[in-house]
């Protein structure tokens, strides 16, 4: 049956879908499934069926790269594999373990009865790549679940433990073999286990029959003995009481409003799941179908998918193939215990990895590692994490002021302030004192990681981690390759990114690396703005409805103003004279406004309180420089906004990519999505550009070099593009 393995035991027909790695339900998977269910009906030899997946989980759902492909008629689609499943007179049972999710989530809703390992996750993720579950999943999660907690679960895109699932409704029971428990007696006995153990302990992947399977063939053949059989699709109890109540989805709506802003399909499961109350039970599913094929279509779906495959293929580096050695990392090292220090700090603790934070002076890393303390009691006062939890993880956290202490630490980060002599001297020191095979890491955001190599001995073992602000949060990791890192270096940190729960991304050295060089270019557009005609609150609006988090002036106030504004006078005399240049940070820095930390910036900001309020003082600030530098003043569109601050982003990007800094276009789009904020359901900015269309974007920043010159020339391969009819995607 291709890609579904069946296998009689007594009078249970056992299906396992083998489709690896995740037993996507492609063509194979669901013919093989109908043609399975149709061999049981037919075979009086067969009481019932028993649906489960081989190797490490049951279905990661729909197979995701077959959107948008044709499909023949002979391929059955999945609503209709379940629905058959559904209507069996012969009862079907899912076993599930490892990842239940999307379709593979929806064909269990089907079966009459669903039986899950205690460490299996279980959702309906498909909002994340901009469509909702099409196989039933907004029609029959409900009708097990309650509208609400179903509301919650489509729309979040969450997978849940078992035990949960099995608290909604929507697992009927959990296999709880405690994994740990018996690892432990497993380790201490020293004893051989037959592979149905080894199975359920999760160390053999490719044993069909684990005990899920055993308990749900019991069940089927409970069930074949006369049970009613209880089928989804009839189930009334759980809805009716929200029937006729349209508010429940209005407050649900509003409650999402800000978050999912110009997001379409957050809205598109409220829609469906909205029909599992107002329809019969088919037309709901009718209405689902009609729904999910308009969200496929979307540009939104494709920019979600895109991002998706982006963030897997970011993994791939073409010349460290996977097989290449790693080095193991067990203890890890940081330099430097401010805001940045700790982060990092606290990203191996959270992984189990034993951290030592070095600093020079004893107040300075007691005040550290206070903060550290200080952030993981704040998430536990909001009960995301135990107190006993939180006791382990600033347990792995240790303090020093004597770097020697850093002798034994597989890798090393150094996060100390950008200064390249400081840097250098560290390095140095580090070269002398680590052991021969550990990595040196250094956290600059724009330092030449080759020259901060050269101050080793070993340059081979040096790279650049940058991470991003705050550290602990968010989930982008530059990894920066030098001239001479290697190899090994490099796969052992893209590994780490993984492990420490953060998406790596390979990039080459340049001033800025990708993300910050693309910024530069961007936030310097929008300062000419204000001197153009535009207010901090207008920029920022347009960026906001865009889909960022923030606008850049919102984003220069949190971040502090201080920060800039000392590099900016650093480097001020190797700025190049007869380029445009804004004053208005300077003066607004002069004033002693840094942003948030000191209650102004562009805005004001009341004590206690994070609102960015528009502010005279700097409207006039911002008159005055226009006037200063002989610049009327002019309406600005929001259309023009958007475009002068998100071309010359793109077109940074172009630049980056002909330089090689970067490996692909849609790893820029990683970088952006994880580091910045770009709305995922853009795709990232060179995903954008394909769909604005390359050649407008070149036509745009064409005028936009011819009006104001700077470094707004197009990039050649902009230009290229353009020209042949392409787009980043082509590349
Ligand atoms: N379709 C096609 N390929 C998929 C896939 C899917 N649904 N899910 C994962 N893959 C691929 C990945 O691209 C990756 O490929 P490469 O090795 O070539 O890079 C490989 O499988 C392994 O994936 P991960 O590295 O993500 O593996 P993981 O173990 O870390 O995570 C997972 C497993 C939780 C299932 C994760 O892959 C995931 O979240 N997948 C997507 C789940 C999802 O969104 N399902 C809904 C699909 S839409 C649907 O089902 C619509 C419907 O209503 C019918």
């Amino acid at each position: 049956m291709g890609a579904v393995n069946s296998e009689r035991r007594g009078r249970v027909l056992v299906l396992a879908m083998d489709n690896p790695p995740v037993n996507g339900l492609g063509h194979g998977v669901r013919s093989g499934l109908m043609a399975g269910i149709e061999e049981a009906l037919g075979d009086d030899g067969i009481d019932a069926v028993v649906i489960t997946g081989s190797g490490r989980m049951f279905s990661g759902g729909a197979d995701i790269t077959e959107f948008g492909t044709p499909k023949s008629s002979a391929d059955p689609i999945l609503p209709d594999v379940i629905k058959k499943i559904e209507a069996s007179p012969k009862p079907v049972v899912a076993a599930i373990h490892g990842v239940s999710a999307g379709g593979g989530l929806e064909l269990p809703l089907g079966c009459h009865y669903r039986i899950a390992h205690s460490q299996t996750r279980l959702g309906l993720p498909e909002v994340n790549l901009g469509i909702l579950p099409g196989a039933g999943g907004t029609q029959r999660m409900p009708r097990l679940t309650g509208v609400e907690a179903a509301l919650k679960l489509i729309v979040s895109g969450d997978l849940v433990p078992a035990k949960k699932a099995h608290a909604l409704g929507f697992v009927d029971e959990v296999v709880d073999g405690d994994v740990v428990e018996t690892a432990l007696k497993l380790i201490v006995s020293g004893d051989l286990v037959p592979a149905k153990k080894a199975h359920a302990l999760g160390f053999v992947d490719e044993v069909v029959d684990g005990d899920v399977v055993e308990t749900a063939v019991a069940a089927a053949e409970r069930l074949a003995a006369g049970a009613e059989l209880r089928r989804t699709g009839s189930l009334e109890d759980r809805i009716a009481q929200d029937r006729g109540k349209p508010e429940i989805f209005e407050a649900f709506k509003k409650s999402i409003a800000r978050r999912a802003r110009g997001y379409e399909a957050p809205y598109a499961c409220i829609e469906s799941i909205e029909n599992s109350v107002k329809l019969p039970f088919d037309e709901g599913l009718a209405a689902e179908r009609d729904i999910f094929r308009r969200c496929v279509a979307s540009t939104q779906s494709q920019a979600l998918r895109h991002a998706f495959f982006a963030e897997r293929e970011a993994t791939k580096i073409p010349d460290v193939p996977k097989d290449t050695p790693v080095k193991t990392i067990e203890t890890a090292g940081v330099i430097g215990a401010g805001t940045m220090g700790g982060g990092i700090a606290m990203n191996f603790a959270n992984a189990g990895i034993p951290v030592t934070i070095v600093e020079t002076e004893q107040d300075n890393l007691e005040r550290g590692l206070g903060i550290i303390e200080k952030n993981y009691a704040n998430t536990v006062s909001k009960g995301r994490l135990s107190q006993d939890e939180m006791d382990a993880r600033v347990g792995r956290v240790n303090g020093s002021t004597d770097l020697a202490d850093l002798a034994g630490a597989d890798i090393v980060i150094e996060a100390v302030f950008e200064n390249m002599a400081l840097k250098k001297e560290i390095f140095g020191k580090l070269d002398e004192i680590c052991k021969a095979d550990a990595i040196l890491a250094s956290n600059t955001s724009t330092l030449d990681v080759n020259e901060i190599a050269a101050a080793t001995s070993r340059p081979e073992s040096v790279i650049g981690t940058h991470f991003f602000s705050p550290a602990n949060v968010m989930k982008l990791l530059e990894n920066v390759r030098g001239e001479k890192t290697s190899k090994e270096a490099i796969a052992t940190v893209m590994g780490l990114s993984k492990k420490i729960g953060k998406v790596g991304v390979l990039v080459g050295v340049c001033d800025g690396f990708v993300g910050n060089r693309m910024l530069y270019a961007y936030t310097r557009q929008a300062g000419f703005l204000l001197e153009e005609g535009a207010l901090p609150h207008q920029v920022d609006k347009v960026i906001f409805d865009f889909g960022f988090p923030m606008g850049p002036f919102a984003m220069g106030d949190l971040a502090g103003l201080d920060v800039g504004w000392k590099i900016r006078q650093e480097r001020e005399h190797v700025r190049p004279k007869d380029l445009r240049y804004s004053p208005v940070a300077d003066r607004i820095c002069e004033m002693g406004r840094f942003g948030q930390k000191t209650s102004a910036g562009y805005y004001s900001y009341k004590e206690g309180d994070r609102t960015p309020v528009p502010d005279p003082k700097i409207e006039a600030l911002i008159v005055q420089a226009s006037q200063d530098l002989g610049i009327e003043r002019r309406e600005i569109s929001d259309e023009e906004i958007l475009q002068r601050c998100m071309y010359p982003l793109i077109n940074e990007g172009a630049k980056i990519l002909e330089e090689g800094l970067a490996l692909r276009a849609s790893d820029i789009d990683v970088v952006w999505i994880y580091g910045y904020g770009f709305p995922r359901y853009r795709g990232g900015p060179m995903f954008y550009a394909d769909t604005v269309g390359v050649k407008h974007v070149y036509d745009t920043m064409s005028r936009l070099h011819d009006e104001h010159g700077d470094w707004l020339e197009p990039a050649p391969l902009l230009k290229q593009l353009a020209e042949s009819g392409k787009g980043f995607g082509d590349l």
